[in-house]
């Protein structure tokens, strides 16, 4: 006989009996988890930053850009209109740390690929008010003369692939040369590095073909930005099927 005067009787009994119903709920939530293969729906076209735009995306990290800009379209009306298809999960899941962000000072960046030219990127990079008069966004004039650190790139991709990132051997070895060959289209292995890196955009970002510069790789991050997935043949209930 169990009964429960016992229980109230003593604390750590009542203690750990407690501990033990509470938890109940806590494992119905979590242990799912530990049974699905991934909690990432996979989707086609994601694939690794190319060292161009991996060395891009850390010039965003080290510059605070998420300070005032997200990276993640949320599933609203007025959030699809002005930015495009919401985010999907897998569209940051090479993405660490990830740059979803809290705070939207300036617009979401999620798919600023392509929106704009080159040009208009280097304009506003150096002087935002250039372009849009009453921006209250900071220049940063200083990466279009500050030549980009190439030696450490296979670092980069290295430390990225310890986490996850499916980054290949050959990928590592080529990945200063992949990063040399992306700004400049006359590059013997612009076809390697496309096979590598599909959608990959090869050509010179800056305007300033003499210097790699950390314009380059900053520019060549955010016209990748939300043009990986092809939205025109991504179904978003095939999983539900
Ligand atoms: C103090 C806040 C602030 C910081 C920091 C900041 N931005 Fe901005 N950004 C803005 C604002 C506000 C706008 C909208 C006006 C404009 O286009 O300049 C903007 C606009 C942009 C746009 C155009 C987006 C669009 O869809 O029109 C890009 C691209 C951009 N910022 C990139 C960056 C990058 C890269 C960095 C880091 C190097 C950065 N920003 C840092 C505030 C900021």
């Amino acid at each position: 006989m169990f009964s429960h005067k016992v229980i109230e009787k003593n604390s750590i009994l009542l203690l750990v009996l407690s501990l033990f119903v509470v938890s109940i709920g806590g494992i119905i939530e979590i242990a799912p988890l530990f049974y699905l293969e991934s909690t990432i729906e996979k989707v086609k076209g994601m694939r690794p930053y190319s060292p161009l735009e991996l060395a891009g995306r850390d010039i965003y990290i080290r510059e605070g850009c998420y300070n005032c800009h997200s990276q993640m379209i949320r599933p609203l009306r007025d959030e699809a209109e002005r930015y495009g298809h919401y985010s999907l999960a897998a569209e940051s899941m090479y993405d660490h740390p990830f740059q979803w962000g809290s705070k939207r000072t300036g617009p979401d960046l999620a798919r600023v690929g392509g929106r704009y030219s080159d040009e208009w990127h280097t304009t506003h990079m150096n002087n935002p008010r250039d372009v849009v008069p009453e921006s209250i966004m900071p220049g940063y004039p200083f990466l279009a003369k500050t030549p980009l650190d190439v030696p450490d790139i296979k670092a980069n991709l290295v430390a990225n692939r310890m986490v996850g990132v499916p980054y290949t051997d050959e990928m590592l070895e080529q990945a200063a040369a992949d990063l040399r060959t992306q700004v400049d289209p006359d590059a013997d292995d612009v076809d390697g590095l496309l096979e590598r890196y599909p959608k990959a955009q090869v050509r010179d970002f800056d305007g300033n073909p003499a210097m790699i510069s950390e314009l380059d790789a900053m520019i060549a991050y955010l016209q990748m930005m939300g043009t990986l997935v092809d939205f025109t043949s991504y179904d978003a209930d095939a999983n539900k099927r």
